[in-house]
């Protein structure tokens, strides 16, 4: 199978988050992630030159799995193990989608010039994304499974695509509403997989929460300092951006505490839920 090896050298980091997000073979995706991030890190490669490869609209996938409308991927009780490798499934293919828009928001908004921590933050998350998604891999694989075998979500990307021409928009809808509602849901994942017995599953999960509520701290971090620049007010801006690009309203319950340490305050979102008289 196709790997990017140490001695992989894009041209440049926007170059680099093309190829991973473009790269079908996952193997080879999770190995560019690695070897650019490592690159980056040490300044070794300049943000972008004269002539990277354009962004592409969609990234590169393997045959399976197929994607289909969520409402035909079957949910079933945690307690089975067909029902465990379900959730492990449909969490591996939403850390896919991760990589791929961490990434994309590199190589996309490298040209508007943001600071340089902007991509340090940015290639954390597609690092840390790629590594939630191998581990969820391997517990498949340890399970007499793997990624690919069952249906996944095919609007995933779209909505998060959706986004694409507005770095507003786009940090309001993928760091703080979709992986601010993993902060939501994960500690009960935790506790319905320790209850069961799947410690290794669970550990893996403890491990992509430590992790989520950074990612969902970066977004925060951006959004605030683009609104401070513009001198508005951050909250008001989330809340009209995500009536303007998200379908549906924002579902409680909250995880208050987890979305407040990274900087999510009650204010951006409780009154973009459908029960909210607030
Ligand atoms: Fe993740
Ligand atoms: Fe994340």
């Amino acid at each position: 199978m196709a790997t990017a090896s140490a001695e992989h050298r894009p041209d440049s980091l926007r170059a680099g988050c093309v190829e991973a997000v473009a790269a079908a073979d996952l193997d080879r995706k999770v190995a560019i992630v690695r070897v650019v991030y490592a690159r980056w890190k040490d300044r070794t490669i300049s943000l972008m030159r004269p002539g990277d490869p354009p962004v592409p609209d969609r990234p590169g996938r393997p045959d399976r799995p197929a994607l289909v409308d969520p409402r035909k991927v079957a949910r079933r009780s945690l307690h089975s193990l067909r029902g465990r490798i379900a959730l492990l499934h449909a969490l591996a293919h939403i850390e896919l989608n991760a990589i791929d828009l961490a990434l994309d928001i590199v190589a996309r908004f490298a040209p508007e010039r943001p600071p340089a921590s902007f991509f340090d933050g940015w290639m954390q998350v597609a690092f840390e994304e790629a590594k939630h998604f191998s581990l969820l891999r391997a517990r498949l694989r340890a399970l007499g499974a793997d990624y690919g075998d069952l249906p996944a979500h095919g609007g995933l990307w779209e909505a998060a695509h959706q986004t694409r021409n507005d770095l507003y928009a786009r940090l309001a809808v993928v760091p703080l509403i979709l992986e601010a509602r993993g902060l939501d849901v994960t500690p009960s994942l935790i506790d319905k997989m320790t209850e069961t017995g799947d410690d290794e599953t669970a550990a893996i999960l403890d491990i992509i929460y430590t992790d989520e509520k950074k990612h969902v701290a970066i977004g925060a971090k951006w959004f605030r300092f683009y609104c401070a620049r513009e001198r508005t007010d951050p909250a008001r801006r989330f809340r009209e951006l995500v009536r303007a690009n998200f379908r549906g309203d924002l579902k409680p319950p909250f995880n208050d505490r987890a979305r407040a340490e990274a900087g999510l305050t009650p204010l951006f979102y409780r009154s973009l839920t459908a029960t909210s008289n607030a």
